[in-house]
């Protein structure tokens, strides 16, 4: 049966606050440091709400909501009640997964009892890394101690399903830098791990200084995923991590090809209208901000399902309507790849052999012929 692309359901959520207390060496999100005045904060939960409203009933039937930044951590309570309360419109039944990103330095415990009170029942604490040195020299403002106690306060106050972020191939990180995380992460648990191979961005402090990375990102790779895979952790992006089936369906929705909102200065979002498909982004500044929308060919489309479904160790559905087009679209450069043993159709799923997933930057070039 044909689908119809505006019978899809826009099943995810993005929130962007784009407020930092401080900004990182390596960051080039959109972020802006936090405004002295509290009514600025104000005026921009006022144009999230605007913006939330402007969808009508699009956003009736959400399956995940995230609320990213920037540190959206540092609002204050005032100022994260009244989110969550904007935000409590669109917490309907199918509602599964409500994330929040936390900076250690910034969580406190009346701040959790709000998130609590709002459902929000997953968060994703920034870490980085547990070593005092290298926190300081890629410009976090937190130190291992403030990141252990706030995680163990997170738990006290009832989070049973907590990520963190960490990167590797920091400058100066070494091997034993890395094992002593995986220690850490022994000892404490988390729920789910996004683990990030530094990346040089132009628009970062670093990136501006033209500084260039360290070459070592395979070895890093290695030793983290042998390392993770050891205690128990199950690969299920590149660069993401879960334990007891608590990979991150938000996220999951940004890999396979479904439809997402994304709100706030800076968001990106996947939407359908009149059964085009457009990628959208919010430019403009905190104050001021509008969407551009950018409609995507069939070819752009697939090559997206392509990029993004890669990513991902269980790959593309290919039982699915769109994939089995997108499958049969790139039929002659998929068979050449399955070959030479970088991809592999197994169980109806396309996905990166072991190999391609360590290339698969070169396996996509093959696709944008
Ligand atoms: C946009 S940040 C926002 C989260 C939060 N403000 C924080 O700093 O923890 C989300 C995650 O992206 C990762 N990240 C940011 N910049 C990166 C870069 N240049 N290379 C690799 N990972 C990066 C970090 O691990 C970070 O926790
Ligand atoms: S990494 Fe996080 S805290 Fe640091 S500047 Fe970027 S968004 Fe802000």
């Amino acid at each position: 049966m044909k689908i119809k692309l505006d019978e899809r359901k826009v099943k995810s959520l993005y929130v962007h606050i784009p407020f930092c207390e401080h900004i990182c060496f390596y960051c080039d999100f959109v972020k802006t440091i936090k405004p002295k005045d509290p009514k600025t904060i104000d005026k921009y939960l006022n144009l999230l709400d605007e913006e939330l409203k402007s969808y009508n009933d699009k956003l009736d039937n959400l399956q995940t909501i995230y609320i990213g930044g920037g540190t959206p951590s540092c609002l204050n309570a005032k100022q994260t009640e009244k989110m969550c309360k904007i935000l409590q419109r669109y917490c309907k039944k199918d509602l599964v997964e409500y994330t929040i990103e936390l900076n250690p330095e910034s969580i406190t415990k009346e701040n959790l009892e709000i998130y609590k009170k709002y459902n929000i029942n997953r968060l994703s604490i920034g870490v980085q890394t547990f070593d005092n040195d290298l926190l300081k020299k890629i410009g976090r403002i937190h130190d291992n101690s403030q990141a252990i106690e706030k995680y163990l306060l997170a738990r006290e106050v009832g989070f049973d399903n907590i990520s963190i972020d960490l990167m590797y191939n920091l400058f100066n990180q070494t091997k034993e830098n890395v094992e002593n995380d995986l220690k850490m992460i022994e000892k404490l648990k988390p729920d789910h791990i996004s683990w990030y191979s530094l990346i040089m961005k132009e628009n970062s402090v670093w990136g501006r200084r033209k500084l260039q990375l360290p070459e070592n990102d395979e070895l890093f790779d290695e030793v983290v995923n042998e390392g993770l895979t050891k205690l128990g952790y199950i690969r299920y992006e590149i660069s993401n991590y879960q334990i007891n089936g608590k990979a991150s369906k938000h996220n999951i929705s940004y890999w396979d090809n479904s439809l997402f909102v994304g709100v706030g200065v800076g968001a990106t979002g996947f939407e359908t209208i009149d059964g085009s498909y457009f990628l959208t982004v919010n430019k403009g500044s905190a104050l001021e901000y509008t969407k551009e929308y950018e409609k995507l060919s069939l070819k752009d489309y697939y090559f997206q399902i392509i990029m993004m479904g890669l990513r991902m160790v269980e790959g593309i559905d290919l039982t699915d309507y769109i994939n089995r087009n997108v499958f049969d679209h790139f039929k002659p450069v998929i068979e050449q790849n399955v070959e030479k043993g970088f991809l592999v159709i197994e169980n109806d799923r396309l996905k990166c052999s072991k190999r391609g997933f360590d290339i698969m930057n070169e396996i996509l070039i093959d696709f944008l012929d």
